[in-house]
């Protein structure tokens, strides 16, 4: 029976844990055993008892959980734990199936060390955004927290009402709120800010969302421009210099006049894009909020800080960290299912691992496979003299990790491997 380790969060003011009392129970009818670290779901108000009354064992020694499972769930990557003097990419066995957000754009030299530790590595944060995969897609559940969330902390910031309020000591005026970006995160922020009664004005680069901010009540704040910022698959791409600026100059007017400013917009793969400048916070109104959900990526503000609440110009600016972890109950409550869907995915007949290349999910998500980084983000670019194929370039390599011993040839995708009862057999499916 393969053994599901879920690890306490050791990443600072981490409050979200990986699984649920209710995905534990599901796990367990799939077949598998599952054991959760003592006190991992404390932070998420889930007690030890109740992951036991679900079918979990709890474990104190993280090192031996590490060690005996053959399936990891996280919810951040791989974290240098300063108590046990070691990477915790280091603690799994040999060919253990890792599950949490990774960011391997980013993160190569870490994905290098997952993939020396011959583990395979399945990164919550690249799952494809197709239909068939929204139930796994941790990314939209945890930006929906975070877009919810960043209103009520602005809310409670203000010194000021949301809604409009008629009293008997005279009318207070609804409050004027500015959203940029109306992605997952932008559009839950609509729907909460009008919900409280603000007005609401948004700016987004691509065209499409104009539809969707104004059925939800939003003002769409539009750029003159012949270039549009609609990339791939739905998302952003990076625009101009000379766009950015006609963009700021644009949106300048409105985020002086408004009262809580809300930023949320990002390009995959890239630094936040800068939208409100120093310049724009000198000129609005002391006592205005602004609350940076893209701090973690460089900042939609040019004065925010990460993890701090700061006071420019009069203006209380908000660079809170991992707001997701703020609201730690739904957090893991959704990411949990998210997971479950996940193993639910790669598992077929309850417990037995395959890892199909073919698939569009699993090879848009698995980044390190056999001591291999085997995604396509890692190949190398194809040249003219290298789209030949030869006996020592292959298209279909992936880049190899820089500490693996004997890097054998990587996984190539049209290979399918089934994994039986353990992580450690492989064989391929005939
Ligand atoms: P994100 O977090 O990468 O970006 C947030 C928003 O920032 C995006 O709307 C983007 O256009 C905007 N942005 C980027 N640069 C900007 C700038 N200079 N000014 C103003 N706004 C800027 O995006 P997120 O929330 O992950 O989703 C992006 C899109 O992905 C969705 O709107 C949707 O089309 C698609 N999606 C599809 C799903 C599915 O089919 N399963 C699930 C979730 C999202």
């Amino acid at each position: 029976m393969p053994m599901i380790f879920v690890p306490k969060e050791i990443l600072h003011e981490e409050t979200r844990v990986a699984a649920s009392p209710e995905t534990v129970k599901r796990l367990v009818k799939m077949g598998f055993q599952v054991v959760v670290e003592r006190d991992a779901g404390l932070a998420s108000f889930f007690s030890d008892e109740a992951y036991i009354e679900a079918g979990a064992q709890i474990q104190n020694d993280v090192r031996q959980g590490y060690a005996q499972a053959d399936v990891i769930l996280k919810v951040q990557p791989p974290l240098q734990n300063k108590l046990l003097e070691r990477q915790e990419a280091d603690l799994p066995k040999d060919g253990a199936l890792w599950v949490s957000f990774l960011w391997p754009r980013t993160e190569r030299p870490l994905m290098e060390r997952l993939a020396a530790r011959k583990v395979s590595a399945f990164a919550m944060d690249m799952i494809p955004r197709i239909s068939r995969a929204q139930n796994m897609d941790a990314l939209s559940s945890q930006s929906n927290i975070a877009g919810y969330k960043a209103v009520l902390i602005a809310a409670d910031h203000l010194p000021k009402l949301f809604p409009l309020m008629m009293t008997a000591a005279g009318t207070v005026k609804p409050a004027k709120v500015v959203i940029m970006g109306a992605g997952v995160a932008g559009l839950q922020a609509i729907a909460t800010a009008k919900r409280l009664g603000a007005v609401v004005e948004v700016s987004d680069i691509r065209p499409a969302v104009k539809e969707q901010v104004e059925s939800l009540g939003g003002k769409f704040i539009e750029v003159e421009s012949a270039e549009s910022g609609e990339g791939k698959g739905g998302y952003a791409r990076e625009v101009s210099a000379d766009f950015l600026k006609r963009q700021q100059e644009t949106i300048a007017r409105h985020v002086i006049a408004a009262d809580a400013v809300i930023t949320t917009a990002l390009v995959p793969g890239k630094k936040a894009p800068i939208l409100v400048t120093a310049e724009m916070v000198q000129k609005m109104r002391p006592g205005s909020v602004i609350v940076d959900l893209a701090v973690e990526q460089g900042g939609n503000c040019e004065l925010s800080e990460p993890g701090k609440v700061v006071v420019k110009h009069g203006v209380q600016i908000i660079g809170h960290r991992n707001v997701p972890g703020r609201v730690p109950y739904e957090s893991s409550q959704l990411y949990a299912r998210n997971i479950l869907f996940v193993l639910q995915h790669l598992f077929k007949k309850g417990t037995d691992l395959k890892l199909d290349f073919e698939e569009e999910i699993t090879r848009g998500s698995i980044i390190t496979h056999q001591g291999q980084l085997v995604h396509e983000i890692f190949a190398p670019p194809k040249t003219e003299k290298s789209a030949a194929p030869t006996e020592t370039a292959k298209p279909t390599e992936a880049a190899k990790p820089a500490e693996a011993a004997k890097p054998a040839e990587a996984a190539k995708p049209s290979e399918v491997f089934l994994v039986k009862d353990t992580a450690v057999s492989e064989k391929k499916e005939s």
